[in-house]
């Protein structure tokens, strides 16, 4: 399956009934989402339970008891490819392929989900990969169909321009496209109604949003995240995936001055050499990079760091892939994603001359995951004895557990009582994990732990 890390969605599978039967849209029907991929893809698969619940369909736990399947995957690398089928790119290869597939959509027209069906009903087999000029928000129904829970993600934008030489998202996702400020905050006041304390702003290329603002001017993500921090009860904000070039020094600022912005960004850098970011056509050099962190760290001066990166891109270099290990030990990062260099047909660098060897990939990538991982491991162990307030998110691993997130995005583990769930309590950390944190509350309990 595609691991953690990955930035995009690719395309959606519905595959026909696990009875036999042919999809129909009734009171009856039951649909199970299977999700492969990255957050815009949890946030879709959402948005459809939402579109089918519109049009009759109540969720199914169990593939088994459904009677509709959607697949919804992946198409950023290989690995990720390989582990399903990728409608955008792939559709018509898809239904070719698989005879159990009956219907290929991808990620722009899933509010047309429910006349899709009736086409399949009538045809035996349909296929969607449009890119609509309607945008699919106006088409989404405004109402969730089902509770948040106190963590949820909601998606603002959509698409990208950039044109990285490695990278399939603006084929498959699509131009760059921002939700009108108004929607945005219609959506997110109403994912706190429904039981969000913590909202992540999603979108390939989150920072670029500009929207209408409600007030008729242009706003910028700044300006809506300061109008999102004015919602009561919206306690913590996050946004993901950024890049630097859009990081402007309005954006920075407002680091500094909403509480409720959390001190973590992810902002992914993939290399550390101006010579591979050239070619990579990331339109940055690695001191811009090094600024905005510098200037992040000047607002806000505990603000944690994630990043992105490829090693072995065409024309990547031993002096170069030592840059990007120079740039990970001037950073110092708290967690980080890092790939070994995946050709996507039909990207430029997937021609492009000077491929690495894959030993010498897998090699790079061994090396820089060491030293990433030890950042993490002495990001972690800083916080022990630290107090910290933690946004209880869901049952631990034993019984009278809770796990809940830090401001920095760590799990914490602690016992308390599960009348806590979706509250902020204080904790005093007590052990760091590679990837969590255990922690003790510093607050009485009302209840005992159950
Ligand atoms: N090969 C390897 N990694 C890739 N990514 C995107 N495209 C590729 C590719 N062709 C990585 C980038 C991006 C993340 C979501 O996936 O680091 O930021
Ligand atoms: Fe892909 Fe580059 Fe766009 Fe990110 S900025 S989605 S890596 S093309």
């Amino acid at each position: 399956m595609p691991g953690g890390g990955c930035g995009v969605s690719a395309g959606s599978i519905p595959i026909s009934a696990a009875n036999g039967e042919t999809p129909t849209v009734s009171g009856s029907r039951r649909v199970h989402v299977i999700t492969w991929g990255c957050q815009m893809n949890v946030y879709d698969s959402d948005r459809m339970a939402d579109v089918l619940a519109a049009a009759g369909y109540r969720q199914a736990a169990d593939p088994g008891d459904a009677d509709l399947i959607i697949l919804n995957t992946c198409h950023i690398r290989e690995h990720a490819a390989e582990a399903g089928c990728v409608a955008q790119a792939a559709g018509a290869e898809i239904l070719a392929r698989a005879p159990f597939v009956d219907l290929v959509f991808g990620p722009q027209t899933y509010h047309r989900l429910p006349s899709l069906l009736a086409r399949v009903e009538v045809e035996g087999k349909a296929i969607d990969t449009e890119f609509p000029a309607e945008p699919k928000f106006d088409f989404l129904p405004e109402q969730r169909a089902f509770a948040a829970g106190p963590v949820a993600f909601l998606a603002i934008q959509e698409g990208c321009d950039k044109f990285c030489s490695f990278c399939v998202v603006p084929y498959t996702r699509g131009a760059e496209q921002s939700r009108p400020a108004a929607a945005v905050l219609a959506e997110a006041r109403q994912l706190v109604a429904s039981g969000a304390r913590e909202i992540t702003l999603l979108g390939q290329n989150v920072n670029a949003w500009r929207g209408a603002g409600p007030d008729a001017r242009d706003w910028t993500l700044a300006r809506l995240l300061r109008a999102l921090a004015e919602i009561p009860g919206l306690l913590r904000l996050r946004y993901t995936t950024s890049h630097p070039r859009d990081m402007t020094e309005a954006l920075i600022a407002v680091h500094g001055e909403i509480p409720a912005l959390m001190p973590f960004l992810h902002l992914p850098v993939q290399s550390g050499s101006d010579a591979v970011l050239t070619r990579m056509n990331r339109r940055h050099r690695a001191a811009d990079y090094l600024r905005i962190v510098e200037r992040l760290r000047a607002v806000r001066p505990d603000i944690a760091l994630s990043s992105d990166f490829i090693v072995g891109h065409p024309g990547e270099s031993e002096a170069d892939f030592a840059a990007t290990l120079a740039l990970v030990r001037t950073v110092g990062f708290a967690q980080a994603f890092s790939f070994k260099y995946s050709p996507r047909p039909g990207t430029p660098a997937a021609v492009a001359p000077g491929q690495v060897p894959e030993e010498e990939k897998k090699a790079r990538l061994a090396m820089l995951q060491a030293l990433l991982r030890e950042q993490q491991s002495r990001f972690n162990e800083m916080m022990v004895g630290r107090e910290l307030p933690v946004l209880l998110t869901g049952p631990g691993r034993h019984p009278g557990q809770l796990v809940g997130r830090s401001p920095y995005l760590q799990p914490v583990h602690l016992d308390a009582s599960r009348a806590w769930l979706g509250s902020i309590r204080s904790v005093r950390i007590l052990a760091a994990h590679p990837n969590s944190l255990a922690a003790v509350s510093l607050q009485p309990q009302e209840h005992a732990a159950a």
